[in-house]
């Protein structure tokens, strides 16, 4: 009798000891607290509100998926070209900045599902005649540093099906988007290569500027994520999926983008 209340005892510690050893490893995958790099410089994705908080589109559906995941968050704000190098050294465990799901990134970081389509456009100043793209060339043309206007810029093939190709062109790098814009409207850029929603922002708010729209390939903005957690991605994908079928992704673009 005692020995078969041993052997029972063993195997229920056994058992404790193994579900033990399983939820800790669940633990790290799936963290606490998701940790948010952005950069809110991006209207209407991620900006700086007149209360100084941090809001946009992307910061609204991060922390719905945090809520869905029962989980806290954390937004740090910080410049663009920094977000993955942050994301590889653990400061942050997610990038959420209208970030471009790309090939030279993925070999950095893993990408969530997308969750918005765009593509890059042109600001230039309303008397302009510029129309394509290529006609680029030989011009002054200001980016934000490490972003897909940047590649695309300076003549990079960023994505499968990235058209046109512009070569030639004098690119210039500021740290935030609208710097690049304030330097148009003060004659330094002839033109401001970046993504379609926030060029639309840009342009609403500075009067003397319009956008021109050429052939640029479709973007993909992803949330991007810690290389080789595959079951953060599976996760964060799940509550995308369950958001788009229920509408939310739906309202939270009514509500931030197309306004
Ligand atoms: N979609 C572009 C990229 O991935 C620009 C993103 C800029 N985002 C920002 N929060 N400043 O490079």
């Amino acid at each position: 009798m005692r020995k078969i209340l041993t052997v029972a005892l063993a195997g229920v510690l056994a058992a404790t000891m193994l579900f033990a050893g399983c939820s800790k490893k669940e633990e790290a995958a799936i963290p606490e607290k998701i940790i948010v790099g952005t950069n809110a410089e991006f209207p209407p994705f991620e900006y700086v509100d007149d209360n100084k908080k941090i809001d946009g589109f992307d910061i609204a559906m991060m922390k719905e998926i945090a809520k869905r995941m029962d989980v806290k968050i954390e937004i740090k704000n910080m410049e663009f070209k920094s977000l993955i190098g942050s994301l590889e050294s653990k400061t942050i465990n997610a990038v959420a900045a209208g970030m471009t799901k790309d090939p030279e990134r993925m070999e950095a970081v893993d990408f969530s599902d997308s969750y918005y389509t765009s593509s890059q456009v042109m600001i230039v100043k309303k008397d302009s005649k510029l129309k394509k793209m290529t006609e680029l060339k030989g011009k002054k043309v200001g980016v934000q540093e490490g972003t897909t206007g940047d590649k695309l810029a300076t003549g990079e093939n960023f994505g499968e099906k990235q058209k046109p190709v512009v070569k030639g062109v004098d690119v210039r790098r500021f740290p935030k988007g609208v710097n690049a814009v304030m330097d148009l409207k003060n004659g330094g850029v002839d033109a401001v290569v970046i993504d379609e929603k926030p060029a639309m922002e840009f342009v609403k708010n500075n009067k003397g500027l319009k956008i021109v729209r050429d052939k640029a390939a479709e973007e993909y903005y992803c949330i991007a994520l810690p290389k080789g957690n595959e079951k953060l991605v599976k996760e964060i994908n799940k509550q995308l999926k369950a958001m788009k079928e229920d509408g939310t992704l739906d309202k939270l673009k009514a509500k931030y983008i197309d306004k």
